[in-house]
């Protein structure tokens, strides 16, 4: 996590980081369950929705997935800090036409930028069956957006009380008689729509309403983390709720528990094995071929020489040495230490040819170390580069590998671990508390001792703003 370790981790950032594009999943065989369908709402194909999609396919139902408002603007409001979120009932009400009458299809509705399967649609259903539920929501520890209605709720005596609309399911005429009771603007709140709903005893015995009080299916993570573990059977983790006793099938990363939901989802969904490993690190790589120089992504070097800095020739070899042809490498450095001219000057009068182009910024041209990382970023914009590895002179390249592996992980940023030798520190967040200190998660050892790699992935739609 970018805490106030801030400054140790811009600079880290800034000497070796590299950015990429992404590469789309293939599509998986069929469903086991063929006549349900899932449906979920997104604009954008973040982070947070590929991972959805890719636990979709490892769990083979990717065939029954209906992905409404992809590519359309969202018009829901914004729900990060407000209520909102009309816009996926109006969404689903429309998609679920067709089956207003339908007493026996199954629907199965989930958000999908914090939400991660954990299971099959079968075992799904098979739960949803045992509730006797005609609809099923998920259910949380806080009534929200409305706390007013919260004594308004049935009394539970074991389980999270609240109704939370990231996540339902039941059959079709059921729900969209529920969608159709009252219309909604699109940036109103959807969660406040079904508790009205579920609060009116008419309605909810009516349609046999239920509440997921104790995570049999849905698992909302706000409020709750600490009644879930992590746990492996095998070669497989899953999530085990120690409160209720029950394993969830779909993970919900509801409110402000998105970073906990990443630091499970490196796991969950069979994204790590204890013997292989990260297995998701390697889909969507891809291999460059050494025989074809013509196909490697263009990057940008940028190095920094912001100090007086010792083996500065060798740092220069080791640029050189990388395996990645020069003809498709740019060159950007900045130097602020006259001392170092010569050395750079040989460096660029020996090499600069062999590059697609090389740029240096001298001392003389008085340039802070802040606009010139922004100059080397806008160069290499102005260049039409694919990615870009900013890298300062104290940091040598022990292996000449180095920049094609990096390609070739097709990550969109990718940063280095930096430890104190025998220390637990690092520059490294496995977990942050509430109110925003550092707190240690379950992996930080591991991960820090480089004995448990992850993906250590930061969904886009979480980045720092
Ligand atoms: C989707 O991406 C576009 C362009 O990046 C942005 O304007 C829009 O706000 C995004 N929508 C959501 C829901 O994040
Ligand atoms: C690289 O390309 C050559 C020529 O097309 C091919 O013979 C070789 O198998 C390729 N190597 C890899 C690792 O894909």
């Amino acid at each position: 996590m970018f805490g106030d370790k801030g400054t140790t981790i811009g600079r880290c950032l800034a000497w070796c980081c590299v950015f990429l594009t992404y590469h789309v999943v293939s599509e998986a065989p069929a469903a086991d369950v063929n006549d349900v369908l899932v449906f979920t709402v997104a604009s954008n194909e973040t982070d947070g929705f590929q991972r959805y999609l890719r636990s979709v396919e490892v769990y083979r139902f990717r065939d029954n997935l209906r992905i409404l408002g992809l590519g359309e603007p969202w018009k829901g409001g914004n729900v990060v800090n407000y209520a909102g979120g009309g816009y996926k009932i109006n969404l689903l009400k429309k998609a679920l036409e067709e089956y207003r009458n339908d007493e026996k299809k199954i629907i199965l509705f989930t958000d999908s930028y914090d939400v991660i399967f954990l299971g099959g649609l079968s075992a799904i259903v098979e739960r949803f069956l045992d509730t006797d539920a005609r609809v099923l929501f998920s259910a949380e520890a806080y009534c929200w957006p409305d706390k007013s209605l919260a004594t308004h709720y049935p009394a539970v005596s074991r389980g999270k009380r609240y109704l939370n609309s990231g996540g339902f399911i039941g059959y079709a005429s059921d729900v969209y008689e529920i969608l159709d009771k009252a219309l909604i603007k699109d940036e109103d709140d959807d969660q406040l729509f079904y508790t009205t709903v579920y609060l009116q005893d008419e309605l909810r015995m009516r349609h046999k309403i239920k509440l997921d009080h104790k995570s049999e299916i849905f698992q909302n993570l706000f409020g709750a983390v600490a009644d879930v573990e992590l746990r492996f059977k095998g070669e497989e983790a899953y999530l085990q709720n120690i409160v209720y006793n029950t394993v969830p099938l779909i993970l919900h990363g509801n409110g402000h528990s998105k970073l906990v939901l990443n630091s499970l989802g490196n796991y969950l969904a069979r994204a790590w094995t204890p013997n292989e490993g990260c297995l998701a690190c390697w889909e969507q790589t891809i291999e460059l071929n050494k025989t074809k120089p013509g196909m490697y992504p263009v990057i940008l070097i940028a190095i920094f020489i912001e100090h007086p800095t010792p083996f500065l020739e060798e740092f220069f070899q080791a640029i050189y040495r990388q395996a990645y042809p020069k003809s498709r490498l740019h060159l950007f450095i900045h130097n602020t230490v006259p001392y170092h001219e010569s050395v750079v000057y040989d460096f660029f009068e020996r090499t600069s040819q062999e590059y697609l182009s090389a740029k240096q910024i001298l001392p003389s041209d008085g340039i802070s170390e802040v606009d010139a990382r922004k100059l080397a970023l806008e160069h290499c914009l102005l260049k039409e580069c694919s990615g870009y590895l900013s890298i300062d002179a104290v940091a040598h390249l022990d292996n000449e590998h180095m920049l094609k592996l990096l390609v070739e992980q097709q990550r969109g940023i990718v940063a280095p671990l930096l430890i104190r030798p025998y220390k637990a520190w690092s520059n490294f967040w496995g977990a942050i508390t509430d109110d925003g200190f550092y707190a240690r998660s379950f992996d930080y050892m591991e991960i820090i001792k480089n004995e448990r790699r992850t993906i250590l992935s930061f969904p886009s739609q979480y980045k720092l703003q």
